[in-house]
């Protein structure tokens, strides 16, 4: 079945200097499959039109086309109604949209709850907010091992200030999985909602918004197999209800006037402006391709590599994995001693593997750990262990290299 998957990733039999690519950096970013293009081609070629505006056939079937997407990803992570989807370009955006009109909206003392192990993603907006609005926001911190502190998380929320809990489902760094439903129900129990931004944790695990008891989450297409430009933000509908639109423009309407404008009912209110269309009926067909894989399968996959992974990097000397954390999905953060971070890239770029290096965009989070930078490798639908052990074989080189 691996086989066939690959197949249908072209990117993945591209050849670097007459040498096999490596690709083992999807957290950044996941390669797409060739569904995804074709259901752009495919609509470039026979349905496409601007959506929602014009009162002829190409246009309502453009529309259908783009709100069936809709309907399929509300299944897809079992949403409540296909009217909490509102699409947006990434993560990032479903962050700001909340911090923009729930943020700015919060009672007087209403604090913001995060964590240690956020992407800048899911702390900027809130510094953004705190800065212009002041609206103060606090951090959980994380033990060694890389988990949320639960005694803390829940003396925090006891103190009873705390409108909204906002962390990671899956640490981009740590590859983490929180307890979100956990969060969630302790979030509940102290009178606080809950985003979980769910990136990375969409691409390795089930999520389920019913079955998490979340509140709100984000992720984003291109780290789903799908294209740049399109993300999600699902919200229950009676709190997407309750909160008043981030940017105004076209679609977003019931009635404008000089004077005065009234709102469009969800999700439309949220989605101000032409739509990424055509991404949006790219990701449309990510979720096809993943229906049709099964989502256990894909489940199981990432489980093995995981282990896979972890009894290979402990089998190599000078190397060390950051964080132990209870539940890990498939990213590895490490470093390797007397080597820097980037150099540790380089040479492994020099065998055709490509890894990320640096921050990951969570450089609290890289203080926390007490370190400048890691190396890390990342998993996906299309990894293999044969991918593992060339990782393996070319850090033992560049340590033979650097070390
Ligand atoms: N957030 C992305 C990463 O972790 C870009 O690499």
């Amino acid at each position: 079945m691996l086989k066939s998957i690959r197949a249908e990733f072209p990117i993945l039999s591209e050849k670097v200097n007459g040498k096999p690519f490596i690709f083992l950096d999807s957290a950044a970013s996941a390669q797409k499959p060739n569904s995804v293009l074709e259901a752009m081609t495919q609509s470039v070629h026979h349905c496409y039109a601007n959506i929602h505006r014009g009162l002829y056939a190409m246009s309502e079937k453009t529309t259908e086309a783009y709100e069936n997407v809709r309907r399929k990803i509300a299944q897809f992570i079992n949403a409540y109604d296909a009217k909490e989807i509102i699409f947006t370009s990434n993560s990032t955006a479903g962050i700001n949209l909340l911090a923009n009109t729930l943020g700015t909206n919060l009672k007087s003392g209403q604090k913001i709850l995060i964590s240690e192990l956020e992407h800048h993603a899911n702390i900027v907006p809130w510094l953004m907010l705190r800065d212009r609005h002041g609206v103060e926001f606090r951090v959980v911190p994380i033990d060694d091992k890389g988990d949320i502190d639960l005694e803390i998380y829940e003396a925090e929320l006891a103190k009873g200030d705390i409108a909204l809990v906002a962390v990671t489902h899956m640490s981009n760094v740590l590859g983490t999985i929180t307890p979100a439903k956990k969060l969630a129900q302790l979030a509940h129990q102290y009178g606080a909602k809950i985003l979980l931004d769910a990136s990375q944790s969409i691409v390795h695990s089930f999520v389920d918004v019913q079955d998490l008891e979340a509140d709100f989450i984000v992720f984003t297409g291109h780290k789903l197999y799908g294209p740049t430009g399109v993300g999600v933000l699902w919200g229950r509908s009676e709190l997407l209800e309750e909160l008043p639109p981030f940017m105004g423009g076209g679609e977003m309407i019931e009635t404008v006037s000089f004077e005065s404008v009234s709102w469009a009912s969800i999700p439309h209110r949220f989605e101000a402006g032409t739509p990424p269309i055509l991404e949006v009926l790219g990701l449309g067909a990510v979720i096809d391709f993943l229906n049709k894989i099964g989502r256990q399968a894909l489940l199981d996959h990432e489980t093995h590599l995981v282990s896979y992974a972890s009894e290979a990097f402990g089998r190599l000397k000078d190397v060390t994995v950051l964080g132990a954390p209870q539940k890990r999905g498939g990213v590895f953060s490490f470093v390797m001693q007397r080597a820097h971070p980037h150099d540790l890239a380089v040479l492994l770029d020099q065998q055709n593997i490509a890894v990320r290096a640096g921050q990951h965009c969570a450089e609290p989070l890289i203080n926390r750990l007490g370190i400048k930078a890691t190396t890390r490798a990342s998993f996906a639908l299309y990894t293999t262990e044969s991918d593992i052990d060339a990782l393996m074989l070319g850090l033992e080189k560049a340590r033979a290299m650097l070390v």
